[in-house]
C-alpha cells in the first residue's frame, strides 16, 4: 500500500498503477475509519483493479461552531484498516496541500442543499462539493463509493457529477449498523454510555416508520409526528430535524398527503442531538 501526502506523490503513484483500461475505485473519507468505511473499501477493491482511499478532514465543510478541532483522528489505525481491506493508495494530504490559499472557487449545488443538513449547517455542502470535485479531478476515479447514511450528501454529489459532467459512477452503499441498529459514524465515540443507549431510538423509529407508512389512513404529517414522538421519549434527545421528503429531489411532501398515494421514492431523514453530538440517520422507501 502506498501512502501519498502530496498531490505530486499521488499523481506519480496513480500514473504507475493506472495503466490503460484499469478501473479505479475511490473512497473519499475524513478518516477515523469504522466498519462502514471498511465495507466501502472492500467493495471498491472487489469491483476495480485499483483502490484509492483519501483521508482528509476538510475544514471547508465545518461551520465556525462545529467539531473541526476535536474531530477524531487515528492515522495509524486507519492505515492498518486500509491495508487489511486491500487498498492500493492512501492519499493523506495536509490542509496546506489541499488549500495552499483560501479557494475563491466553490462548488455550490443549489436547491437540494437548502433542506435537512444544508439548512442546519449553512455552507456545509459547498465545502463537500468543493473538496469532492477537487478529489475527483486529482484521482480521476472510474467509480466512487459513498455510504447512504449521508443520503443528502449522495444526492448532492450525484447532482454535481451530472451537472459538471464528471466521468465517474457514484456507487450508493448501504448504511452499516451496530447490532442494535445504531448507524456507524466516526462521531459515535463522542456519546456517553447513557446517550449511546438512547441513540438507538433513531434506527428504531426508522424501522417503525416502515410499518407506519403502510398503515390505513396514514398521512405524511402523522408519520412525522409518530417518529418525533418515539425519539423524544428519550429525554436526552433533541431533534434538529425529522423530515419525510421525496428522494433524491428532497421535495417536501404535504402533511395531508396520504402515504398510500405516494408514487416516488421517499426518505425519512433524521438529525438528532445528544448533548453536543449530532447524529444523522435515514431510510429510503420505494413506494
Ligand atoms: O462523508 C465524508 O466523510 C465527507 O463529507 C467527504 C465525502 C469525505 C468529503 O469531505
Amino acid at each position: 500500500m502506498i501512502v501519498c501526502r502530496t498531490i505530486q506523490e499521488l499523481k506519480a503513484s496513480l500514473s504507475e498503477l493506472r495503466t490503460d483500461r484499469k478501473s479505479l475505485g475511490f473512497v473519499p473519507t475524513m478518516g477515523y475509519l469504522h466498519e462502514g468505511h471498511a465495507s466501502l473499501l472492500r467493495r471498491a477493491e472487489e469491483e476495480n483493479d485499483v483502490t484509492v482511499l483519501s483521508i482528509f478532514v476538510n475544514p471547508l465543510q465545518f461551520g465556525p461552531n462545529e467539531d473541526l478541532d476535536r474531530y477524531p483522528r487515528d492515522e495509524e489505525r486507519d492505515l492498518a484498516i486500509a491495508a487489511e481491506c486491500g487498498t492500493d493508495i492512501v492519499f493523506l494530504p495536509s490542509v496546506k496541500e489541499m488549500y495552499p490559499k483560501r479557494p475563491l472557487t466553490t462548488v455550490l449545488v443549489s436547491g437540494i442543499t437548502s433542506r435537512l443538513c444544508g439548512a442546519s449547517r449553512p455552507g456545509h455542502f459547498d465545502g463537500v462539493g468543493t473538496v469532492v470535485s477537487k478529489l475527483f479531478h486529482l484521482v480521476i476515479p472510474t467509480r466512487a463509493y459513498f455510504g447512504m447514511k449521508d443520503a443528502q450528501q449522495v444526492a448532492v454529489i450525484e447532482q454535481m457529477v451530472h451537472d459538471l459532467n464528471f466521468e465517474v459512477e457514484i456507487v450508493r452503499c448501504e448504511t452499516v449498523r451496530e447490532p442494535d441498529g445504531l448507524a456507524l459514524s466516526s462521531r459515535n465515540v463522542y456519546l456517553s454510555a447513557e446517550q449511546r443507549e438512547q441513540a438507538v431510538r433513531l434506527s428504531q423509529s426508522l424501522q417503525m416508520a416502515g410499518d407506519w407508512l403502510y398503515a390505513p389512513g396514514m398521512t405524511a404529517g402523522q408519520l412525522k409526528r409518530n417518529i418525533v414522538s418515539h425519539i423524544t421519549e428519550s429525554e436526552l434527545a433533541e431533534i434538529d430535524y425529522a423530515e419525510f421528503l421525496t428522494y433524491p429531489s428532497l421535495e417536501p411532501i404535504d402533511e395531508q398527503t396520504s402515504t398510500a398515494t405516494l408514487e416516488e421514492q421517499t426518505i425519512v431523514a433524521l438529525a438528532v442531538k445528544f448533548g453536543t453530538t449530532r447524529l444523522i440517520d435515514n431510510r429510503l422507501f420505494d413506494i
